[in-house]
């Protein structure tokens, strides 16, 4: 369908989360006549800048992530800035007289989304002024594109909803979680109800573990004084390793519509086995990088990066298991592993077969290597099937074999960055990719009792070295029931 006519504006225009993904992916839409003929930007920072310095400033973005790009003139002509100060009702009454004349210039139709890339807690009072000040008096649509953090934690999260639901409703509300416009995070429901020999086996009678690890190279670098209240429970476990898990376990909707799809994760997450407190730690492992101990890759520890408490009780790692208390998953652990500062930057979900009943081959003293399916997120984007079969030769030994499918083996094939997905969705009013309230209800609510647990009792900290794929007791936490992280290609 095609794409209606819209105003864009957003907040935070002269940040980092605009210039390295929201510009770029625009200029993407834009050249593949994506972006209705009718748009443009207003781009609203708090700096004193003009038009021409923020067209300058997309253009040197555009610029840098596509090099060859073409008519960016043209593209950056649309871009108009709007000084702001957020809590004061002056700067948004210019911005609904600007506004108002693009409307009338582009005919834009009164459709309007409002994007809002920058510190969470200006999300509240922003929402607030769209509707006290009259942005949102126009007869198209009005949507809100909500950055994380949404919350600190399920009070904190609340209020902030129930501050932007008064303005905004909730099918107009777009919570970006970006794992979500991830080519294959979006393959995992296409996988899983596409394919007659995976559907079946879906369940706890034929999977014995399911692991996704997101690991990560770079350290805080310059997000120290954010990451100490978030760590990496609230920055990707409550968000991003959640909804894969999610995708990976929900029952197929009846329907691919916005509404059965969440239905389905929703039953999912309220399915998460609850924790006591005295049993956390024998379901979650936390861990802070020290300073490498590789004198070819130096790196700091985390207590010695900018804005960071040198005794910091914050966690750069996290793994868990999850248990899913429903028929399809009872007694299948679902393990997540994430941190900042390990050796690879990657994510990963391995789908571990149970064992056939028996080997029956020469090397029988041998167990016989489970099947896996594997998901490569990222870098590699596709999916690895691990068999066994027959060794070459006279004998009748097993060898492991790899049916391998790679979107990156296909030249020129390049798939859209996920935020380019998901502004595209917004345009068409598709909120299937991003997270429902009820999402981030129930996975605060579950993340919640774990931060609860560590915040009153400090960790041994550090307990990895930057470079490594984090604490032992991570291993351990496979090991007691007897699996182990497979690192796997
Ligand atoms: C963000 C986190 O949501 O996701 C970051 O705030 C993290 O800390 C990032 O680095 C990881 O995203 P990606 O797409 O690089 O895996």
């Amino acid at each position: 369908s095609e794409t209606p006519a819209s105003l864009i504006t957003i907040f935070g225009a002269t940040g980092d989360l605009a210039k390295r993904k929201l510009y770029p992916s625009l200029y993407h839409l834009f050249t593949k006549g994506q972006l209705a003929e009718h748009f443009a930007v207003i781009g609203v920072g708090r700096r004193p800048w003009n038009n021409d310095t923020l067209r300058a400033h997309v253009k040197d973005s555009v610029l840098s992530s596509i090099p060859e790009a073409k008519n960016v003139e043209e593209f950056i002509s649309r871009f108009y800035y709007q000084a702001n100060d957020v809590s004061d009702s002056s700067s948004y009454i210019q911005l609904k007289e600007l506004a108002k004349d693009l409307d009338e210039k582009y005919s834009l139709q009164g459709n309007r989304i409002f994007y809002l890339a920058m510190a969470p807690e200006f999300f509240g009072t922003i929402a607030e002024h769209l509707k006290q000040d009259g942005l949102t008096d126009t007869t198209g649509f009005h949507r809100l594109v909500i950055e994380k953090p949404f919350g600190h934690d399920l009070e904190s999260a609340k209020e902030l909803n129930k501050r932007i639901r008064n303005v905004f409703d909730e099918n107009d509300i777009y919570r970006i979680d970006h794992y979500l416009g991830k080519e294959m995070v979006q393959n995992i429901e296409v996988i899983r109800f596409a394919n007659a020999i995976f559907e079946p086996l879906w369940n706890n009678r034929f999977i014995s573990n399911i692991q996704v690890t997101s690991s990560e190279v770079l350290g805080v670098e310059e997000r120290g004084g954010y990451y100490e209240n978030s760590g990496a429970l609230r920055d990707m476990v409550q968000n991003h390793m959640l909804q894969m898990v999610a995708l990976l376990a929900m029952e197929p909707p009846i329907r691919l519509t916005p509404q059965e799809i969440r239905s389905e994760k929703v039953k999912v997450l309220r399915a998460l086995k609850p924790m006591k407190d005295e049993e956390v730690e024998n379901y979650f492992v936390r861990g802070q990088y020290g300073p490498s101990n590789n004198p070819e890759k130096p790196a700091l520890g985390y207590r010695e990066e900018t804005n960071v408490q040198p005794e910091s009780n914050t966690a750069t790692f996290v793994a868990g298991k999850l248990m899913i208390d429903n028929f399809r998953w009872a007694g299948v652990p679902f393990y997540i592993r994430t941190g900042k500062r390990m050796s690879t930057k990657s994510t990963k979900i391995i789908i571990q077969f149970k064992d056939v009943p028996m080997n029956l081959y020469y090397n029988s003293d041998e167990k016989l290597a489970p099947n896996l399916l594997v998901i490569h997120i990222q870098p590699e984007e596709g999916i690895t099937l691990h068999l066994n079969a027959k060794n070459t030769g006279h004998s009748m030994e097993t060898k492991p074999v790899k049916l391998n499918f790679s979107t990156n083996d296909i030249a020129g094939y390049n798939t859209p960055e996920a935020y380019e997905k998901l502004l595209h969705d917004c345009l068409r009013g598709d909120a299937t990719n991003f997270t429902h309230w009820d999402e981030v209800a129930l996975s605060w609510n579950f993340v919640d009792k774990i931060s609860r647990v560590w915040e009153e009792n400090k960790a041994e900290f550090p307990n990895y070295p930057a470079g490594t794929m984090g604490p032992v007791e991570a291993d351990q936490l496979l090991e007691k029931d007897g699996f182990h992280w497979w690192s796997v290609t």
